[in-house]
C-alpha cells in the first residue's frame, strides 16, 4: 500500500536487547545474582515509553490510537491484555485506545501497520509498540513456546527446538539446490556480531565471533538438533537470541507532523508497506522466502522504485541462512546468489546494500514483539545519520525493513525515504 495520507515517523525509541550473554544479564553466576532481577514484559513497556517521550519530548495524551505488537506474553510473562497495560506504567495514556496484534515475530510490523492504517482512517498521531521477555523460562521451554508460530500439530514434532529445525531444513534446501556453502552461512554470522560490537544497544555486543568459530561446527559452538537429518545444518552461532526488550516509534499524518511543529521537508517518510500471508505449514520452496518476496514486490509497485534504489536494509534474520534468503526476497541477489552478495562484502556496513547494520537478530538480538519496530527505527536512525559506530558512510534516500512471521508465513515489508536527502 501507498499510504493515502501521508505517513511521517516523529520519533522512537529502544531499549537495549539482553539475554544470555550479555553483561547486564543477571544469571546464576553474575555479581548480582540474588540482589536484582532482569527488567520483566511490564518494565520494558515502561522503560522504552519512558525514553520515547523524554527523546521526543510528546506530551503522550497527544497520542490518539496506539497498537501494542507482542506474540506471546501470556505464555513467558502470563500477561495477556496488553493494550491495557500501557495506561498502568505510564499514566498520561489513560483513555488512550490501544489495541494489541499478534502474527509471531512479524508482531511488532503488525502494529506498525496498525498505527498507519489508523492514520488512514484519520487520526493524526499514532503509536506503535513492541516488546517481549523470553528469558523467563529456559531456551527449551521457549522453544516449545516459540513453536506455536508454526503450524503446531503437525510440525512440532520436528525436533524440540522446532524453529531452529525449520531454518536448518532451508539450509539443507539452500546447500543441495542452490549451492548455498558453509561459509556463505559464516559471513552472515561473522558480520551481525562484528556489527553487534559497535552497538552499545545489543544482545551480544561483547561476544568475539571469528570466521573459523562461525564456520565450524566446535564444542564452542555446536549443532544441538536431536534431529539427525537436520543437525548437521545448524551450529548455535547461526541463531538468533534469545532477547528481553522493546521498541516504539509515534507515526503522524502531514497535520499531526506540523502540529509538532515538524516539517514533512526534513521527516523520514513510509512511502510504503505491504503485508502478505501464506498458509501455515505450508511453504512450497524452501530455497525461497516467498512470501516475503510477494509483499516485497507490492512495496516497490506501490513506490515505483527498484532494488537499486535502496541504500540500506534491516531483514529478518532469525536463522543465518534467513539473511541469504530475504537479501534474494528483496531482489539485492538473484535466487541462489544471497551468499556471494555477502561473501563479496556488498551487505556489510562499507558496502552498496548493508544489510542489518546494528547486528541483525542474530546479534543485535530477537525479543519477538519488539523487532519489526526495531527494524524500521533502525533504517530511519541509519539515514539520519544516528548510529554512532555502525553508521554507514554513505548519504541514505530510501531503506526497506523486511520482518517475518513464522517460516516466512506472515511478512511486512517498509519502504521509507528520507526526505531531508538530496
Ligand atoms: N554443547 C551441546 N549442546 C548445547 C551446548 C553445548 N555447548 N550449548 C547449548 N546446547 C544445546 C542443548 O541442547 C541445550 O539444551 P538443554 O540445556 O535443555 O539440554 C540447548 O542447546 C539450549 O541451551 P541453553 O539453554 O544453554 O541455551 P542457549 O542460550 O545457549 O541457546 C539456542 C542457544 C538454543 C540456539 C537459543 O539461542 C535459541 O533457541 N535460539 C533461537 C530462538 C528462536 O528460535 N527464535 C525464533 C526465531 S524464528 C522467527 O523469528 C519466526 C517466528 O515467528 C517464531
Amino acid at each position: 500500500m501507498k499510504p493515502l495520507r501521508r505517513v511521517f515517523l516523529v520519533g522512537g525509541a529502544l531499549t537495549p536487547f539482553i539475554g544470555k550473554s550479555h553483561p547486564d544479564f543477571i544469571w546464576k553466576g553474575h555479581s548480582d545474582f540474588g540482589k536484582r532481577e532482569n527488567p520483566t514484559l511490564e518494565e520494558y513497556f515502561a522503560q522504552v515509553l519512558a525514553k520515547l517521550f523524554a527523546e521526543t519530548g510528546l506530551e503522550p495524551a497527544r497520542i490518539e490510537k496506539g497498537y501494542v505488537g507482542n506474540f506471546a506474553g501470556e505464555l513467558f510473562s502470563k500477561q495477556g491484555h496488553l493494550g491495557s497495560m500501557l495506561a498502568r506504567v505510564e499514566s498520561r495514556l489513560e483513555g488512550v485506545p490501544f489495541t494489541r496484534v499478534e502474527g509471531a515475530c512479524a508482531s511488532g510490523a503488525l502494529a506498525m501497520i496498525g498505527a498507519i492504517e489508523a492514520i488512514q482512517a484519520g487520526r493524526n498521531i499514532t503509536l506503535a509498540i513492541g516488546a517481549e521477555a523470553q528469558t523467563t523460562v529456559s531456551a527449551r521451554e521457549g522453544a516449545d513456546f516459540l513453536a506455536r508460530a508454526s503450524h503446531y500439530e503437525t510440525e512440532r514434532g520436528l525436533d524440540d527446538f522446532t524453529f531452529p529445525a525449520m531454518f536448518a531444513r532451508r539450509t539443507m534446501h539452500c546447500r543441495a539446490e542452490t549451492g548455498v556453502t558453509e561459509e556463505d552461512v559464516a559471513h552472515v554470522v561473522v558480520k551481525a556480531y562484528a556489527n553487534a560490537a559497535k552497538n552499545p544497544n545489543a544482545h551480544m555486543k561483547a561476544v568475539p565471533m571469528t570466521f573459523e568459530q562461525a564456520a565450524t561446527a566446535s564444542d564452542r559452538n555446536p549443532t544441538f538438533l536431536k534431529n539427525p537429518d537436520l543437525s548437521p545444518f545448524l551450529k548455535i552461532s547461526d541463531c538468533s537470541q534469545v532477547s528481553d526488550g522493546a521498541a516504539a516509534m509515534v507515526l503522524a499524518s502531514e497535520e499531526g507532523l506540523r502540529a509538532l511543529g515538524l516539517s514533512p521537508d526534513d521527516a523520514v517518510e513510509v512511502l510504503s508497506y505491504a503485508q502478505s500471508n501464506g498458509a501455515l505449514g505450508q511453504v512450497s520452496d524452501f530455497t525461497r522466502m516467498g512470501i516475503t518476496e510477494r509483499a516485497a514486490k507490492e512495496a516497490y509497485a506501490d513506490t515505483g522504485l527498484t532494488a537499486g534504489d535502496m541504500k540500506v536494509a534491516e531483514v529478518h534474520d532469525c536463522f543465518a541462512i534467513t539473511e541469504l534468503l530475504m537479501t534474494e526476497a528483496l531482489g539485492f541477489a538473484a535466487h541462489g546468489q544471497g551468499g556471494a552478495l555477502a561473501r563479496e562484502g556488498r551487505t556489510a556496513i562499507g558496502g552498496d546494500i548493508p544489510v542489518n547494520t546494528g547486528g541483525g537478530l542474530l546479534a543485535f538480538g530477537h525479543p519477538v514483539g519488539a523487532t519489526g519496530i526495531k527494524q524500521v527505527l533502525e533504517v530511519a536512525r541509519q539515514m539520519q545519520k544516528r548510529c554512532g559506530d555502525y553508521q554507514v558512510g554513505h548519504d541514505i534516500k530510501h531503506g526497506i525493513a523486511a520482518n517475518m512471521g513464522g517460516d516466512d508465513r506472515t511478512a511486512v515489508v517498509t519502504i521509507l525515504r528520507n526526505n531531508a536527502a538530496v
